[in-house]
């Protein structure tokens, strides 16, 4: 009697009003600052629909105009103190349409667009039923000025601004919605799968799904092995330096002439590029050729680039780069200039020396930032006993012609990560899927649309299992479905609205594509083996 009274009342007290406004004025009410620590407000919201937010308070470097947002969301943006002498910016995007679900999203480059935010993703996930949330990973812009002498800034960057974000928006998903979330997930790539795999190392407690896409783990490592691309290729104009034409067009022709139907597909596309031994040495002048061909010099710049980084004691640094990747890798790696996230991570957090030289970087450098491995951003786990004993789950995948992180660093890792266990011990907790044909983290000449979140296109997939990651993870997490392959979308001119080009089911390491039949744009005719 007295349980149907108390029920009673709690109905009558709950009774629901309908419509966008009941939520609109709970979200408008809302003090999310009373419930994270450290926090002060900077935005409360309720945002309908198709609104085209702007964000003035971004930092000029991260040309960052303004995000399209695809369902009814509370807004919350708040700045929270993570130290004495660092802060991180935070936002919230608590979908009206809530799943129960809550996800956190990851951070790029050495970028902290307010703001480093991804927005797109915010925008993406919370349209997905996602109570999403975002930060700009301790710092604003996309330079590293703002990690000069400030180590808290570093570490907030390696780890304890996603950390510090997640439990700040499991509790304001909590304070808001009147219940916790059900399961957590993060979403990321490049230096964003590096964050996720991270917490999976370090708070294994915080997600129950992980997609980690390009992951950039042995941070140290890759840093110094971007570092040195410059030191290999010298300055533009210098004179063995090889022009952005020369890679673009001959140098990647040539490597497609040796290794594009080792899958058995004439289609621009190198399925696994550990098959591609390239060989530059058959572009080297000679008497008939003088033009579209390497002198000595740059037949050995070609073989230093494709061959592993080393000790002199022949101990691995860090992979060569994979074949396939030359047209996307001339941007950045190969233009005859230093790499910017390189040379600032040595000035401002390695040496704390503005004056610092990329020209002259070394093995020594390498030794040094290794060895320092600042806020502990090294994340390199040979195993992750925590967040595998507890039922978590990684999905992660990396473009086959990645052109900043070589795929090869992916496989070593699961490689490393596996030791001697079996394949079926490792499927039961993270899968790698290698996608070829894409770049660093989406485009390219291959079906790359994985639902990766990033971009209008990567958004463009059903959200379905079998064609998004983010489903695939949700489905494994909550139905034990796992996911045997990933099949990626080509889209016309990558533009969703001109409709699919073709699509392609991308294999779970370590088996590979071939072709099996005769038109490669038909994913009936491939075969993981
Ligand atoms: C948002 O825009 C899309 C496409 O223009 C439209 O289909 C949808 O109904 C709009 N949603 C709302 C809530 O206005
Ligand atoms: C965040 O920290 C930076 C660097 O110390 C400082 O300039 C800024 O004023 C701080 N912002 C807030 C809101 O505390
Ligand atoms: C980043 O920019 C925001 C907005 O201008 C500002 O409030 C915050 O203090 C900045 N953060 C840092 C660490 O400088
Ligand atoms: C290699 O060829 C370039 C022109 O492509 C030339 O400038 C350079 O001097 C040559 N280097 C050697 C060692 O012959
Ligand atoms: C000379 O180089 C061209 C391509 O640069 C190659 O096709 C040809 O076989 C080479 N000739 C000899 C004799 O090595
Ligand atoms: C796709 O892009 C190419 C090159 O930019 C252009 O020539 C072609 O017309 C475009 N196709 C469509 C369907 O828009």
């Amino acid at each position: 009697m007295l349980a149907a009274l108390i029920s009673f009342s709690f109905f009558l007290l709950s009774v629901p009003v309908t419509g966008s406004s009941a939520f609109e004025t709970k979200c408008l009410a809302f003090k999310p600052e009373k419930f994270v620590p450290g926090a002060t407000r900077n935005v409360l919201q309720y945002v309908t629909a198709n609104t085209t937010l702007s964000f003035p308070d971004n930092v000029a470097s991260c040309n960052r105009g303004t995000q399209a947002v695809a369902a009814n969301v509370c807004r919350v943006a708040l700045s929270i103190k993570t130290s004495g002498h660092s802060n991180i910016t935070f936002e919230a995007w608590l979908p009206e349409d809530w799943s129960g679900r809550f996800l956190a999203t990851g951070n790029g480059g050495i970028d902290g667009c307010t703001v480093g935010i991804k927005y797109e993703d915010l925008a993406y996930t919370s349209s997905k039923g996602f109570a999403a949330v975002g930060s700009n990973n301790g710092k604003n812009g996309t330079d590293g000025l703002p990690f000069f002498n400030n180590p808290e800034t570093v570490i907030d960057f390696a780890w304890r601004s996603l950390h510090t974000s997640t439990d700040a928006g499991k509790s304001l998903t909590r304070e808001l919605y009147g219940e916790s979330h059900s399961k957590s997930y993060y979403i990321g790539c490049s230096l964003g799968g590096r964050q996720g795999i991270k917490s999976a190392e370090k708070f294994p407690g915080d997600f129950d799904g992980i997609v980690a896409g390009a992951p950039a783990v042995d941070f140290n490592d890759l840093v110094s092995w971007r570092a040195r691309f410059f030191t290999i290729t010298g300055a533009v104009g210098t004179s063995d330096f090889i022009p952005a034409t020369a890679w673009k067009t001959w140098i990647h022709d040539e490597v497609l002439n040796q290794c594009d139907t080792i899958d058995k597909a004439k289609d621009g596309i190198i399925e696994d590029p550990t098959l591609c031994k390239f060989d530059p040495s058959t572009l080297r002048c000679n008497g008939t050729s003088t033009t579209n061909c390497l002198n000595d010099s740059q037949v050995e710049q070609l073989k230093t680039i494709f061959s592993d980084y080393r000790y002199p004691d022949g101990t691995l640094i860090y992979p060569a780069m994979q074949p396939g990747s030359e047209v996307g890798a001339v941007d950045r790696l190969y233009a005859g200039a230093p790499f910017a996230y390189s040379e600032d991570w040595f000035k401002y957090v390695v040496y704390n020396d503005p004056s610092w030289d990329a020209s002259k970087f070394d093995l020594e450098d390498t030794i040094a930032a290794d060895k320092l491995n600042p806020g502990d951003i090294r994340t390199y786990p040979t195993s992750l006993p925590g967040f595998e004993r507890k039922g978590g789950k990684i999905l992660t995948y990396h473009g086959q012609q990645d052109n900043q992180i070589t795929t090869f660093n992916t496989i070593r890792w699961y490689n490393a990560l596996k030791g001697r266990r079996s394949t079926e011990a490792m499927d039961n907790w993270i899968r790698f899927f290698r996608i070829s044909g894409m770049n660093h983290c989406n485009s390219g000449p291959g079906a790359w649309v994985l639902g990766q979140g990033g971009n209008a296109a990567a958004a463009g997939v059903p959200f379905e299992r079998e064609t998004n990651v983010l489903k695939a993870v949700v489905d494994w997490v909550e139905q034990g479905v796992a996911p045997s392959y990933i099949e990626g979308t080509k889209f016309v001119n990558d533009t969703v609205s001109l409709g699919v080009d073709f699509t392609r089911r991308h294999c779970k390491y370590p088996l590979r594509n071939t072709l099996v039949g005769a038109d490669f744009k038909n994913p009936d005719n491939w075969e993981c083996k």
